[in-house]
């Protein structure tokens, strides 16, 4: 099935399991000011997951854009994308997960088709300091459907990450493991500020056998390794707890939030490995290989972050962001001259907006009419970015490079003046640096963080 096909399929099953299907957010969420965008489904849903009562009902789904700005240097591997597009229900004190773990493997499976040899899952292992039990519900209710196919289902206890990747999952379908299987906006039950929600989730993993396992990032492969061989498609979140000043209180209703990546369903149920090959992606790296003459297996990681940030800062741009130097617009902003960056790369001389963002607004354009309608507009937004930059990124790289050659390190001073006086954002001129083999001095970092507060405190003080 291709990723819109899947779209579809799902919202069609939530409607058949009694679910209202409710309009997407948009990527900046207005009276949310915790987060610069919606990064979950759940998000625009928070009063809900709290106690209020929803218009449409205690069961609801949706296909929600989302943007993660904080995995954009890990975009350029085969399965993260700043931008994705998130399956989610959710039941507001409705079902629970005698319900909830059935129907998403029924979709996975019955739906889509993967094959469910190939799917491993985890569970929650508990959490003595805050009282939280262990989730053998979970646990059983995954191992009776394993059972009733035929699959095999042993359970193993990882806990961390790190404990994972020494011992490995043994095989074991379904991994316990304590952090991991938390899910907040904030990460762990104590990263958690008083008042959000939160709650253990259990987590479903397709698995690739074609990919061997990195060692580099542990030496036995488990269902939350970095490894390659798994890959996290689905997340049902037991939104039961909220976090209070010494603990976790009952929430007033206990919910669910599912939330499923669709370009990481796709590329399962293509047996890719590389979500890049699905149906709202594939076609712009195609793009790319026409207008540059390179194809993607040897400009792959150029091609992968030309393609995500440009699709992302095309939602973006249809949800009225514009690029610009503070909040929103600067992460677009950075998206966007990264885009630019990589461009170079590929030797995209005509410009990326006049290039792909039609392709964008094919992929998209019958699902998200609001791309289709503003395509003029988006062009002129992204086209305009990508003239200011083009002057200052060939002015700053090559000054980049001349450092390189005239002093035996870069400074964090150097960088400083590459920002301030020149525009050239600090991420850029370091991985100039450090695709050049330039070294950079031991303190860079924190010595462009001490000018740049410097350079705030004066302009507060003259302001
Ligand atoms: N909100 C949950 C997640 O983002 C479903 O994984």
């Amino acid at each position: 099935m291709d990723a819109r096909a899947i779209r579809q399929a799902y919202l069609d099953l939530l409607r058949e399991h009694q679910h209202v299907v409710i309009e997407r957010a948009p990527l900046v969420l207005r009276d949310d000011p915790t987060t610069l965008f919606t990064g979950s489904g759940m998000q625009p849903l928070l009063p809900f997951l709290l106690g209020a009562e929803h218009p449409a009902g205690a069961r609801l789904a949706d296909v929600q854009p989302c943007l993660r700005a904080q995995d954009m240097d890990e975009v350029g591997d085969n399965r993260h994308t700043t931008f994705f597009e998130m399956l989610g229900n959710w039941s507001l004190g409705d079902y629970s997960k005698a319900e909830q773990i059935p129907m998403v493997w029924h979709f996975l499976v019955d739906v889509v088709g993967l094959d469910p040899e190939r799917i491993f899952v985890t569970a929650f292992i508990g959490d003595a300091e805050h009282g939280i039990p262990r989730d053998e519900e979970s646990a059983d209710i995954w191992e009776r459907l394993f059972r009733e196919k035929g699959i095999s289902h042993e359970r193993v206890d990882l806990d961390t990450e790190e404990h994972g990747n020494e011992v490995g999952n043994q095989g074991a379908r379904i991994a316990f493991y304590g952090h991991k299987n938390w899910w907040s906006r904030f990460g762990g039950p104590n990263d958690m500020p008083v008042g959000d929600p939160g709650g253990p989730d259990s987590e479903i993993f397709y698995f690739f056998p074609q990919v061997e396992h990195d060692t580099a990032f542990g030496r036995y492969p488990h269902q939350n390794s970095d490894g390659g061989q798994f890959m996290e498609i689905g997340n049902s979140v037991f939104m039961t707890f909220r976090r209070t000043d010494d603990g976790f209180a009952d929430l007033p209703k206990h919910n669910v939030d599912f939330g499923g990546g669709l370009e990481r369903i796709a590329a399962s149920s293509i047996d890719s490995p590389d979500v890049y090959r699905v149906s709202t992606l594939w076609p712009m790296v195609e793009r790319l290989q026409k207008v540059t003459g390179r194809t993607y297996e040897d400009a792959t990681t150029a091609m992968r972050v030309v393609v995500d940030h440009l699709r992302g800062s095309v939602f973006l741009a249809a949800d009225g962001v514009k690029p610009s130097n503070s909040k929103q617009g600067y992460v677009m902003r950075r998206l966007l001259r990264r885009a630019m960056r990589f461009g170079l790369d590929l030797e995209l001389t005509a410009g990326v907006a006049a290039d792909l963002v039609p392709v964008v607004a094919s992929m998209y354009g019958d699902d998200y009419p609001e791309i289709a309608a503003k395509e003029a507009e988006i062009v002129a937004i992204i086209a305009k970015e990508e003239k200011l930059f083009a002057r200052t990124l060939r002015k700053g790289l090559s000054m980049v490079r001349r450092l390189g050659r005239t002093q035996p390190a870069i400074t964090g001073a150097n960088l400083f003046e590459l920002h301030d006086t020149f525009g050239m954002p600090i991420e850029l001129s370091v991985e100039e640096a450090h695709r050049h083999g330039i070294a950079l001095e031991d303190t860079w970092q924190a010595d462009f963080d001490a000018l740049m507060d410097a350079q705030k405190a004066r302009s507060r003080a003259a302001g």
